[in-house]
């Protein structure tokens, strides 16, 4: 009778670890088509299995260190949207590989990007939520999803690929985000270092949180537009002044009915913004059904015709007949501002500002950048919140130089265990590193190797 359960209990654990194994399907990739020779980089692509029966499966790409993986640090990165490819990050933004434009999207060629994050940092790239790139689910729940959904998954995520992979355990983690993954990526930072403070094992080694253009708070983040569409001349001093009288700081939600001159000052600053790019003031903005070489999305027609291509996806290790078409970005998911929640989507949180507030009292360090010629989300909302939490200035804002040119401006609050960096890249749009790959990895590299963080409090 022991003897008999005792082998059950063999059974059941034998069943539970082959479930685990067998989901958690990953390969070592050493070439890619389009690129000739084998891949000067260690790339493993897979999928993590998340749920109690694993019915969302995340897929990811996962780029070693080219410089010292075994002690650089660890980037955990989550890419905006929701539902955006973690293709826009690795191929357009801080992955190893690029498109090369010059060539037909017909016939793709790639070229190794001279400012990848992975020359100075193991990096794995999501695609998540399942709906985004080629994550999917396995029922019709699992393909619904939320801010606070993601935010366990990518923590579930997170873990299981560790236990999966414990030679990373050590290396110094960081929880980085883009866009809107500014909701998820505190969320699940302040998770990782409640998890260790419990004592869940294994034990993570968080050093901090990366976030690049995020959006912090649904609100402040699209009202502080107007003042900087007056900051970058966009508007007049007189329009700017009507609108901070007439709307008493609320330019978001405002009702016309009861406030008929508030609406008449936003219509004039509504006239001057309408046909900017929000993101990136200065650039052309483009007619989606009609896109010219001139334009930035022109490009992102690469991704999408090497992406769904047979020989790529099969070199990706992708599971056949998972998803249907692969789509640069999921657009019933994606965030407009004030957007309704969508049947597969509830944007669920409005701020993620209480939990950087949380975040404070740990010993953690942030690096929060923008362009400073992003509109979306204007890196004047940014310094606001930053700025509410009420933290001791360590240095103050001053330029930070890359080849012997001016970069940006950083500045860097400091309280007890916490430190936060905030940076404006100048001339930078939206997606930072996009634009200024150069000043985004400089940035990062020597924030990263700057852990002598002094504070005085
Ligand atoms: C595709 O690119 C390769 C490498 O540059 C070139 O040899 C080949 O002729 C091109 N094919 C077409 C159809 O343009
Ligand atoms: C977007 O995500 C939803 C929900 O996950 C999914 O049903 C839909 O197929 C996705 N759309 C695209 C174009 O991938
Ligand atoms: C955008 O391009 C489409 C297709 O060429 C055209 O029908 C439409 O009028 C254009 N829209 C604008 C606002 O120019
Ligand atoms: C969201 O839903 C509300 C209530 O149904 C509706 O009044 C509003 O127009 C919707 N907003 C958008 C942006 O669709």
């Amino acid at each position: 009778m022991a003897l008999k359960s005792f082998s059950f209990l063999l059974i059941l654990l034998t069943l539970h670890s082959f479930s685990i194994t067998s989901s958690n399907s990953k390969a070592i990739v050493t070439s890619l088509p389009g690129y000739p020779g084998p891949l000067p980089f260690k790339l493993e692509t897979g999928y993590v299995g998340i749920g109690e029966k694993e019915e969302a499966q995340f897929f990811y790409y996962f780029v070693e260190s080219e410089r010292n993986p075994d002690e650089d640090p660890l980037i955990f990165y989550l890419t905006g949207g929701p539902g955006c490819s973690a293709v826009i990050t690795f191929f357009y933004q801080i992955g190893p590989l690029s498109f090369n434009f010059e060539t037909a999207p017909e016939n793709i060629t790639l070229t190794l990007n001279p400012n990848s994050w992975t020359k100075m940092a193991n990096v794995i790239y999501v695609d998540m939520p399942a709906g985004a790139g080629f994550s999917y689910a396995t029922t019709q729940e699992a393909w619904i999803s939320s801010d606070s959904i993601v935010a366990k998954q990518a923590n579930d995520f997170l873990r299981k690929f560790l236990i999966d992979h414990p030679k990373f355990l050590k290396n110094p983690l960081y929880i980085s985000g883009i866009s809107y993954m500014g909701i998820v990526t505190p969320i699940v930072t302040l998770e990782v270092y409640n998890a260790n403070e419990r004592g869940d094992q294994p034990a993570l080694n968080i050093q901090g949180y990366i976030l690049c253009s995020p959006l912090t708070d649904k609100f402040m983040d699209f009202n502080s537009r107007v003042e900087y569409a007056h900051r970058m001349a966009l508007i007049s001093d007189d329009i700017y002044k009507s609108a901070v009288e007439n709307c008493r700081g609320n330019y978001v939600n405002i009702d016309e009915t009861t406030n008929s001159i508030c609406a008449d000052s936003l219509e004039r600053y509504n006239e001057c913004i309408s046909d900017i790019n929000m993101e990136d003031i200065l650039e052309p903005l483009c007619n989606k059904s009609d896109l010219k070489p001139y334009c930035r999305e022109y490009y992102y027609d690469f991704a999408a015709d090497w992406a769904n291509d047979e020989a790529v996806q099969q070199a990706l290790n992708i599971r056949q007949g998972t998803i249907g078409t692969w789509e640069f970005f999921n657009t019933t998911m994606h965030y407009t501002e004030g957007k309704n929640d969508t049947f597969c989507y509830s944007y669920d949180i409005a701020s993620s500002f209480s939990y950087h507030k949380k975040l404070v009292s740990k010993n953690c360090r942030a690096l929060i950048f923008s362009g400073d010629h992003d509109m979306t989300f204007p890196y004047v909302g940014i310094e606001q919140w930053i700025v509410a939490l009420g933290l001791p200035v360590d240095s103050s804002w001053e330029p930070f130089y890359v080849s012997g040119q001016v970069g940006g401006y950083k500045t860097t609050y400091a309280k007890k265990d916490f430190s936060l960096t905030f940076a404006t890249v100048k001339g930078a749009g939206h997606s930072v590193a996009q634009y200024k790959p150069k000043e985004a990895m400089v940035l990062t590299e020597r924030w990263l190797d700057s852990k002598t963080y002094l504070s005085v409090m």
